[in-house]
């Protein structure tokens, strides 16, 4: 292994838990942990041996010997934080989405160039072998072509209701799309030509987030048309019946030439997947396997060799364009033109 990196991580929900044991099991040494609420902060310090526990990001930035901060706090203070970080000389490994709009996601960029630091995000699920399995499919041209990618979300209120918040994580078109989104594009290896949507906001009713100034979108159907010609869509409701048992369907790939389905870029269990060639179907199964781990290894090794992050801020600001996008055109009623540039897709 290279050299062993000192880590700050803020955050100690479920991000910053998966945080904290994928930098130890990577084998680097988590010098402290950051949470407004202390209590969480000191449990997942006292799991994993973290000597520091801070309630204020800041403090933790304070210590000189901290090479790395990994940023596992709500959108809104992604830019914050990776600005002060980088500013202490610190890399940066953020979780996803990239910031809240294009002009905090552009600060975050000018203080990481200033700083001359490493700045990574985190999508651990697009590191999953199945992803990596339809994509070597798609090439060697099993499923012929154009493809339709199908891909679904589904769940009741999100019990984490911040999620809900127009102004905090601002639905699932942002907060959690990301992640087929950039599946999408690794898979079918182009850009997001143009887009149409719809939605509303299913859960307008439900007393656990009738506090919040504004909710946002919960439920809606996208359709994506890419470069290649390829199509992909997905349908999304985070706004179903309390205690629903509906769950979200697997993914699906297919082409004139054959198909695929199951839950590609899941992390955290097993995984099956079905390839459908002409009348044959052969299951592939997938081991579980520590994506995270797998992400912060490859970002020490970024640091330790120089080279810059395989995800970062050109990859991060195509995934909000999209989901800007998306909700204009919900909001809109318009098909929405992308373009390749950096916030060329919605105006957030
Ligand atoms: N990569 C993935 O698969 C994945 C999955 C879920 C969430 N996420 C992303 O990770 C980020 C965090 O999500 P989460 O699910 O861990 O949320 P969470 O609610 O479980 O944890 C967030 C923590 O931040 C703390 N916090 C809030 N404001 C703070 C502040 N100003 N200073 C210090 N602590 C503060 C909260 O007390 C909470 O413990 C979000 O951007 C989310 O989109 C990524």
């Amino acid at each position: 292994m290279g050299k062993r990196y000192r880590i700050a991580v803020i955050g100690a929900g479920d991000m910053g838990g998966n945080h904290v044991r994928g930098w130890v099991a990577a084998g680097h040494h988590v010098i402290s942990v950051t949470d407004v609420d202390q209590p969480r902060a000191e449990q997942l310090a006292k799991r994993y041996n973290v000597p520091h526990v801070y309630a204020d990001y800041r403090e933790a930035l304070e210590d000189a010997t901290v090479d790395i901060v990994s940023v596992c706090l709500p959108l809104k203070f992604h830019a914050s934080v990776t600005i002060d970080a980088a500013a202490k000389g610190k890399h940066v490994f953020c979780e996803k989405p990239l910031a809240s709009s294009f002009v905090d996601a552009q600060n975050m960029e000018e203080a990481v160039k200033r700083a001359g630091v490493q700045f990574g995000i985190g999508f651990q699920r697009n590191l999953a072998k199945g992803v990596t399995t339809i994509k070597q499919w798609a090439e060697e041209g099993k499923f012929g072509h154009p493809l339709v990618f199908s891909s679904d979300l589904m769940q009741e209120v999100r019990p984490k209701i911040a999620m809900h918040d127009k102004n905090g994580n601002k639905g699932p078109f942002v907060d959690a799309c990301c992640h087929y989104f950039y599946m999408w594009n690794t898979v079918f290896q182009s850009k997001p030509q143009r887009l149409y949507a719809r939605g509303g906001i299913f859960g307008k009713d439900r007393p656990e987030i009738a506090h919040f100034n504004e909710l946002a979108v919960d439920t809606g159907v996208v359709i994506v048309e890419y470069e290649s010609g390829d199509i992909a869509t997905m349908s999304v409701s985070w706004g179903l019946a309390k205690n629903t048992r509906m769950k979200s369907r697997p993914d699906r790939i297919f082409g004139p030439s054959g198909g695929a389905e199951g839950a590609f870029n899941e992390f955290g269990s097993e995984v099956h997947i079905d390839l459908f060639s002409g009348d044959g179907k052969e299951t592939i199964v997938i081991e579980k396997e520590d994506l995270f781990e797998r992400q912060l290894r490859l970002f020490a090794d970024v640091i330790t060799e120089g080279r810059p992050a395989p995800i970062g801020f050109a990859e991060g600001n195509e995934l909000l364009a999209l989901s800007f996008a998306v909700l204009e055109s919900i909001e809109t009623g318009k098909i929405i033109e992308l373009h390749s540039k950096t916030g060329g897709g919605g105006s957030q």
